[in-house]
């Protein structure tokens, strides 16, 4: 998909989504539509989903694709990384990221977005991940960010 589409196509997405979460919701439930709505309209997705912290652990959430690991590593992977830098990964080629947890050997390339709660604590990961190397760039990037602040925005139940 060339840049062009693939933004408006993240514009409308937020759009839908802005609409379908304007009524207050459980967080879960949000993120289970996001899932939903993301995951099918965007063709080099492969698995889309969240890693919930629950304590110290990242403990899967709602999520579209193959079945994943449902705790991660504590000590390593894409998903803590993003977590312990505070700011959203790109990793083009995940057998050249020192740790990847490899859920699924088809997964060759991953986005990962942090998501927060109101007060400004991490509470989760967004992770999508692509069968395609180098399937992720800037435009993925701030339309999952974007995507984020829309789930964000009303959340009443922040976890
Ligand atoms: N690859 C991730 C684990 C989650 S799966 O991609 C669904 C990581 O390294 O944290």
């Amino acid at each position: 998909m060339d840049a062009k589409r693939k933004e408006e196509r993240y514009r409308r997405i937020a759009d839908q989504l802005e609409e379908l979460l304007k009524k207050d919701g459980d967080t879960i439930s949000r993120m289970a539509t996001i899932a939903a709505v993301l995951h099918p309209k965007m063709p080099h997705f492969f698995w889309t989903g969240f890693y919930r912290l629950m304590g110290n652990d990242l403990i899967a959430g709602p999520y579209q694709g193959p079945v994943a690991c449902q705790m991660l590593d504590r000590s390593k992977g894409v998903c803590r990384a993003c977590l312990d830098r505070c700011e959203s990964i790109i990793v083009p080629d995940v057998e050249a990221f020192p740790g990847h947890i490899p859920c699924d050997s088809r997964s060759k390339s991953e986005i990962v977005i942090p998501v927060y709660d109101r007060n400004g604590n991490i509470t989760a990961v967004l992770d999508v991940d692509s069968d395609r190397l180098n399937a992720f760039d800037e435009i993925d990037q701030k339309g999952l960010e974007r995507i984020i602040g829309v789930m964000n925005a009303g959340t009443h139940t922040a976890s």
